[in-house]
């Protein structure tokens, strides 16, 4: 062992103890006849110091010392007489009697401290270097406490965990699958599974009535903040079980990691709201439920004045920010501005401020009495020094979603997202399908395996665009931290909504044919949910990325900067493949 004694862990208790450390060089500075050594490992820094006046010769090998070399004391514990209260070792000091450079090392591209120096860029192509940064290296550590605490409590539910293969089939529905060329099967492809929700659904088939797994999930899609194409999920899935069971469960789960990990007891049940509520209210499938700022619809108060852009409107949404009043010219025009962005592509924006006499003011006066405008602060509820910001267009969804973006904004300005207060909410109800322009067809919400509600099957065949799905997602804070279903269990039902999906019953059969066929077998009624381990620990951890709490992660386009992935392929590789790069012609 190259050392006795972890840094971080040293007290005043172990003054006078001879101890061997070993770790890295934050840093060294040189006072007066004394060299100091900020030593750090794994646990956290200690402070070594050098004496000129009794070691000169050890005290110039410490001046020598640069940044990330890796070191060897050996020296004695002793108390600090400036003690840095900022450090847990901050009370003691090693006198170091030995030191030995185990590596040295060139100087890092970055400084490595929480509050580095160092661009997202250089630290991903770096990212060893960044690991050695606390900051990075918490999250991983909340991240294993978080899979162990998972497991502990599904283990204690009787849960069994399962690893299902890599190596799958390419599905349709959901999002594009990255794919492995088979060399023993030539011109055959395997796809790594965006989940594995049919195998574990075949679990169910095959009698186990309670599976999970923290597994990798593949999906080629566009990133954001809160996607990776490679993530981890809790999934997971039960037999005999209705839907208030896997809430139940899975939200016992929730309170499980909110009481281990962050110390909150969460006591009530957790709020239900239906998708069409979601939308209706919040403009959005997975409503930040930390501020209130409900959409209140105004057509009935701002329709027919002669406003043109509200007379023609589908929608006229408006929410209130409250004691938002004193918000000046130039903060509005940025509002319409964040609205006209191309991200969120609104029209416009028009307010109205309440005035602390109760009179109301808005951009659009001319159009509107003061009788009318009063009216609107009523609809509103609006009391002197609220500012009501409406948004119209001539898709009410579109619209909706354009809304939600403004409360989200609006909620952030006036500091009503503190990443320290969580609301936790499952959305049920969604609908069965959605349309799709590019597919022009309609397309599985969830996936094909969910289970319509039962008072809604016959309307399958009459107007299946309106049939709602016994599926759930549980949203905490406006991040979607996990989904799942009720599923379809009888190989009859499965076929139908593969046909409404628009597969022919032998395509289906083609591309689902396991799943069907295992159906004929006595599949017992299941559903289940799959949580996502990096929003999860991202959210407890506060961090705007899921990026920050995954080792290695890829970067926006899809790159490991670190290892250069992806990259060509050698000619004699893609031969064994039987496989050729064909130049695009532009
Ligand atoms: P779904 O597609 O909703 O459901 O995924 C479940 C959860 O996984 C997380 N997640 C992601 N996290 C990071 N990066 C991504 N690209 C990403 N995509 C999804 C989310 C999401 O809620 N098989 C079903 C689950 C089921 O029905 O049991 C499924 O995969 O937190």
């Amino acid at each position: 062992m190259y050392r006795t004694n972890t840094n971080g862990e040293l007290r005043l208790a172990d003054v006078g103890r001879d101890v061997t450390l070993a770790g890295w060089v934050q840093r060294t500075r040189r006072m007066g006849g004394m060299t100091f050594l900020d030593l750090r490992d794994r646990y956290g820094i200690t402070q070594v110091v050098f004496d000129n006046s009794t070691d000169p010769a050890l005290t110039e090998a410490a001046n020598h010392l640069g940044r990330e070399f890796v070191v060897q004391v050996k020296g004695k514990v002793a108390e600090r007489s400036a003690k840095n209260a900022n450090l847990p070792t901050g009370d003691i000091e090693i006198i170091a009697s030995e030191l030995k450079v185990l590596n040295p090392s060139e100087v890092p591209p970055f400084t490595i401290e929480d509050d580095t120096d160092g661009g997202d860029d250089i630290r991903m192509k770096y990212r060893y270097l960044d690991i050695r940064r606390g900051a990075v290296r918490r999250n991983l550590e909340l991240r294993h406490k978080m899979a162990l605490e998972v497991r502990r409590y599904l283990d204690a539910q009787g849960f069994l965990e399962i690893e299902t293969p890599m190596l799958v089939g390419s599905t349709p529905e959901g999002a594009r699958d990255f794919v492995v060329p088979s060399r023993m099967n030539q011109g055959q492809f395997y796809a790594l599974p965006q989940s594995p929700q049919t195998l574990k659904q075949l679990l169910m088939v095959a009698g186990i009535d309670r599976y999970f797994q923290i597994v990798k999930c593949f999906r080629d899609e566009d990133l954001r903040a809160d996607r990776q194409p490679e993530f981890t999920q809790i999934d997971c899935e039960m037999s005999f079980i209705e839907q208030d069971d896997i809430i139940n469960t899975f939200e016992g789960m929730a309170k499980h990691l909110f009481k281990e990990i962050r110390g909150i007891e969460l006591t009530e049940p957790f709020l239900r709201m239906t998708w069409a509520d979601a939308m209706r209210l919040y403009g959005s499938d997975k409503p930040d439920m930390r501020f209130g700022m409900t959409f209140v619809e105004l057509d009935d108060v701002l329709k027919g004045s002669g406003f043109s852009v509200f007379d023609n409107a589908a929608y006229i949404g408006g929410i209130n920010a409250k004691g938002a009043a004193h918000y000046t010219r130039k903060q509005l025009d940025a509002l319409t501005e964040f609205v006209k962005r191309p991200q969120i592509g609104a029209k416009g924006l028009v307010y109205a401020r309440v005035g602390e006499d109760g009179t109301v003011k808005s951009s659009v006066d001319k159009f509107y009495s003061q009788e009318t405008l009063q009216a609107l602060r009523k609809k509103m509820d609006a009391e002197p020094g609220d500012l009501i910001l409406i948004m119209s267009g001539d898709d009410a969804m579109r619209t909706r979603k354009q809304l939600c973006e403004l409360r989200l904004e609006m909620g952030s300005q006036l500091g009503l997202r503190d990443k320290n207060k969580f609301a936790c909410l499952w959305v049920v109800d969604f609908p069965m399908f959605e349309w799709s322009d590019e597919e022009q067809r309609l397309m599985a919400m969830h996936h094909p395996f969910t289970h319509p509600k039962d008072e809604d099957i016959p309307m399958l065949d009459t107007d299946p665009a309106a049939v709602r799905a016994d599926a759930y997602d549980m949203v905490i804070n406006g991040v979607e931290v996990g989904g799942g279903s009720i599923r379809i269990h009888d190989s009859a039902l499965q076929a139908k909504m593969f046909e409404i999906l628009g597969f022919t019953p032998e395509k289906a059969q083609e591309q689902f044919g396991f799943l069907m066929n295992a159906f004929k077998f006595g599949a017992p009624p299941h559903g289940g949910l799959a949580y996502g381990l990096d929003r999860w620990v991202s959210l407890f951890a506060g961090l705007d990325s899921i990026r920050d709490c995954i080792a290695f992660p890829k970067n926006n386009s899809g790159r490991d900067v670190m290892l250069d992935a992806p990259a060509a392929l050698d000619q004699k590789q893609l031969d064994e493949l039987s496989l050729a790069i064909v130049e695009e012609n532009k």
